[in-house]
């Protein structure tokens, strides 16, 4: 079953960033190509059916299978980064980190008004991030069409934020 090898692959970090958090990390998955390529298909197989016309990776650890996904649906592939990277006409967004805040910007050519946009990144915890991301793509006249994420760490209530968003929500592996 997926969520199982994915939680083999997976390792924690204790400690990481800072002291008293447990990092996950999946740079492991990214060794192993089988997995890269079977995390794809499931998220294929499980958006059967639905309309998606592009698909946002947020940076950076959202482009990494974001554009395999993409090719893989055969749709764009929007890249969602911080802020300062993206070289064309941007919208960006603040949103709240623990201490302080971030940005991330979008291209405003990315998609077309009314296009519906699947957001994809690795992991979902607070869904600070995601939530910045979704409020972007439907200011810029998107439609959010469902999220993709490998790892939801559940205990830190991110789906409650996003759901009003879609509810269309998709994880393979919860903690
Ligand atoms: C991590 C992770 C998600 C986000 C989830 O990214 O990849 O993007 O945090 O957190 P949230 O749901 O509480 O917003 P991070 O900002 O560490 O950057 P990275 O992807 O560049 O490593
Ligand atoms: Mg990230």
């Amino acid at each position: 079953m997926i969520e199982q090898q994915i939680k083999s692959a997976i390792r924690d970090i204790p400690d990481f960033p800072k002291e008293g958090i447990i990092f996950k990390d999946i740079t492991p998955i990214l060794k192993n190509h089988a997995l890269c390529l079977a995390i794809v298909d499931e998220f294929t197989h499980r958006l059967k059916g639905e309309q998606i016309d592009a698909v946002a990776g947020i940076e950076s650890r959202g482009f990494l299978l974001g554009v395999a996904l993409a090719n893989k649906l055969g749709v764009p592939f929007v890249p969602i980064r911080k802020a300062g990277k993206l070289p064309h006409t941007v919208k960006q967004k603040m949103y709240d980190l623990e201490y302080g805040t971030a940005t991330i910007e979008m291209h405003t050519d990315a998609f077309e008004s009314g296009a519906r946009v699947l957001v994809h990144d690795d992991l979902l915890a607070t869904g600070g991030t995601v939530s910045a991301a979704s409020e972007l793509i439907q200011e810029m006249g998107g439609v959010v069409a469902g999220y993709a994420f490998i790892v939801d760490l559940t205990f830190l209530n991110g789906r409650e934020k996003i759901s009003a968003m879609s509810d269309n929500v998709i994880v393979l592996a919860e903690y």
